[in-house]
C-alpha cells in the first residue's frame, strides 16, 4: 500500500461513537453536519498529512454514505476551500487580532471553512457562522467556539469584491500581484502564467479563473475497438472538439469508472489534452521501420495505452518505462491486452533495462514536472508546490529528453510533453536540448490539425481557458 494509501486508511477509520472530549465549556451532543464535517475533516488531511483533496474526500463520502446534497457540498466546500486557501489565509490575517500562524492549525480549517462559505457561497451568512460554529463546539467547546465566532463575524462585515478592494495591491503598480489575489493564485504562478501567455491583461485573468472552474471529464475510446462516435452514443457524451478518440461527458454525468464502456476497457478516462499530446507523437511520417515505440515516464499508463492500441493496429510494440514500482504496475494494468512490456526503472538508464542507442522510432517523454496545467483538477496543487521544485524538475526533464534523443533511431520522433505552462519546464529546456543536440524541432502545430490558436510555433501550448484542455506542453524532436 503507498504512504498515501496508508495515511488514508488510518484516517477513514470508523470514528468513535462517543462524542469527542471537550476541552471547555458545557457538554453538547456534536451537531449532525455530515457535509461541513466531511469537508473540515478533509482540509485538515490536506495541511497536516498533504492528502489529496480529490482523493479523500470521495472515499470519506463513499465510507459515511453522504449523497445527494450533502455529497454535493461537502464538495463544493472542500474543493473550493482548498483552492483559495491563500486568499482565505489574507483575508482571515485582516481579522484576527493575532498572527495567523499563531491560531491553532485546527482551527485555521474551521476558519477557512466558514470564510469560503460566507464569500463564496449562497449559504445566508447566519447560517454560515452558526454551522461553523457548531463544529468547533462539538469538537473544542466553547471558549474555541467563541473565538471562530468572532472571526467570521468580522469576516461577514465585508463581501469578497470589496475585501478584494481592500487587500489586492493596485493593478497599476502591481498587476501580478493585483490578478494573483483575484483569482487565489499564488503570485509566482500568476507569473509563470503570465511569462508565457504574454501578458498581465485580461488573458491572465481568464487563464487564472479558468483554475477554478470544475473541468469537464473526458474519455478516450480504444482506437481499434470502437470509434468516438460509438461512444459517444453508449455513454449519452458528445464527441470532442479536438481528438479523434475523445468524447466528453455531461457535467454531473456520475462516476465514469462506472460507465460500462470503461468497466468494458473500451475506453477510459482521459483529458482531451492528453490524448492530443500522445496521438501528435504518431503524425509526423518517418522514413522506413515504424513498429518499436517507447514510452519513458509511463505511469499510470494513459498515454501508453493509447499509443499501444494504436501501434497495436500495425502490428508494433511499446516498451513502458516507469520508476515507480507501484505505477509500472498501473500501466500493467492499463494496458493490459495490449502489444506492451512494462520495465521498472530509471528512465535516464536504458542500458541497465537493455535498451540501447537509436532502438526506437517514437518515443514519448511526457516528463514529471510541477503539474501547473492541471490545477483545475487538483484543488490544493497550487498552494503546495513552490517555485524552488522547478530547478530540480527541469534537470530531471532535460536528462530524460537527452536519455530520448539517444535512443531514437536517426530519422526517429522525440515527442516531449509536460502538463504545465511554466516557460522554464517547457521552452526552456526544449531549447536547452535543442542547442546542445543539434536536433530539429518540428512545428507541432502540425500535429494538432484544427486547432485554433497554437500561437507562433513550433511547439505547441494548451490551455484550459482556450481549448478547454490541461495546460499541456508539446514538443516534437526529429533526430
Ligand atoms: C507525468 S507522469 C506520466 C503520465 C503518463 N504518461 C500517463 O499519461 O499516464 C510522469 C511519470 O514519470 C515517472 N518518473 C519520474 N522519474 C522518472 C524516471 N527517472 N524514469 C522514469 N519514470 C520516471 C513518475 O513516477 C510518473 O509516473
Amino acid at each position: 500500500m503507498t504512504q498515501q494509501g496508508r495515511r488514508q486508511e488510518r484516517f477513514s477509520r470508523p470514528r468513535s461513537p462517543h462524542p469527542p472530549r471537550r476541552r471547555n465549556g458545557p457538554s453538547r451532543p456534536p451537531v449532525e453536519d455530515p457535509a461541513r464535517q466531511a469537508a473540515l475533516d478533509t482540509l485538515r488531511e490536506v495541511r497536516a498529512r498533504d492528502a489529496y483533496a480529490n482523493l479523500l474526500l470521495p472515499q470519506l463520502l463513499r465510507e459515511r454514505r453522504i449523497t445527494g446534497r450533502d455529497a454535493a457540498l461537502a464538495t463544493e466546500l472542500t474543493y473550493g476551500a482548498c483552492r483559495s486557501i491563500g486568499l482565505l489565509d489574507q483575508i482571515l490575517d485582516a481579522c484576527l487580532d493575532r498572527p495567523l500562524a499563531k491560531v491553532e492549525p485546527t482551527l485555521l480549517d474551521v476558519l477557512r471553512l466558514g470564510t469560503y462559505q460566507l464569500l463564496r457561497t449562497r449559504i445566508p451568512a447566519h447560517a454560515a457562522v452558526a454551522s461553523t460554529v457548531d463544529l468547533v463546539r462539538g469538537e473544542q467547546g466553547s471558549r474555541q467556539s467563541g473565538f471562530v465566532n468572532a472571526v467570521l463575524r468580522k469576516v461577514s462585515e465585508l463581501d469578497e469584491d470589496a475585501w478584494l478592494d481592500r487587500l489586492a495591491p493596485d493593478p497599476d503598480k502591481d498587476p501580478i500581484g493585483n490578478v494573483a489575489l483575484r483569482s487565489a493564485h499564488p503570485r509566482w504562478v500568476a507569473r509563470a502564467f503570465a511569462d508565457t501567455l504574454g501578458t498581465t491583461g485580461d488573458e491572465l485573468k481568464t487563464a487564472l479563473d479558468a483554475d477554478n472552474e470544475r473541468p469537464a471529464v473526458h474519455l478516450v475510446a480504444r482506437p481499434g475497438e470502437i470509434t468516438a462516435e460509438e461512444l459517444a452514443a453508449m455513454t449519452g457524451g458528445e464527441v470532442a472538439p479536438y481528438s479523434p478518440y475523445g468524447v466528453r461527458l455531461e457535467a454531473g454525468a456520475g462516476d465514469p469508472a462506472g460507465l460500462d464502456p470503461v468497466r468494458e476497457r473500451l475506453a477510459s478516462v482521459q483529458d482531451e489534452g492528453s490524448q492530443l499530446c500522445a496521438i501528435a507523437l504518431t503524425r509526423p511520417g518517418v522514413e522506413g521501420g515504424d513498429e518499436r515505440w517507447l514510452d519513458l515516464c509511463a505511469g499510470p499508463g494513459g498515454k501508453s495505452a493509447l499509443l499501444a492500441a494504436v501501434l497495436g493496429i500495425s502490428g508494433g510494440r511499446l516498451d513502458a518505462v516507469e520508476k515507480a514500482p507501484h505505477r509500472a504496475r498501473l500501466v500493467e494494468r492499463s494496458t493490459e491486452g495490449l502489444p506492451v512490456t512494462v520495465h521498472v526503472g530509471d528512465g535516464r538508464q536504458p542500458a541497465a533495462l537493455g535498451m540501447g542507442t537509436g532502438t526506437f522510432d517514437r518515443i514519448l517523454v511526457d516528463a514529471p514536472c510541477t503539474g501547473l496545467g492541471s490545477l483545475r483538477r487538483r484543488p490544493e496543487a497550487r498552494w503546495r508546490r513552490q517555485p524552488s521544485d522547478v530547478g530540480e524538475l527541469t534537470k530531471l526533464q532535460r536528462e530524460l529528453l537527452l536519455t530520448a534523443l539517444d535512443l531514437v533511431r536517426p530519422g526517429g520522433v522525440v515527442g516531449y510533453v509536460v502538463c504545465s505552462p511554466h516557460l522554464s519546464e517547457t521552452i526552456g529546456v526544449v531549447a536547452d536540448v535543442v542547442r546542445r543536440t543539434g536536433v530539429t524541432p518540428l512545428d507541432a502545430r502540425e500535429s494538432f490539425p484544427e486547432m485554433p490558436d497554437l500561437g507562433a510555433g513550433p511547439y505547441v501550448q494548451l490551455w484550459p481557458h482556450r481549448h478547454g484542455t490541461d495546460a499541456m506542453f508539446c514538443a516534437l524532436l526529429r533526430r
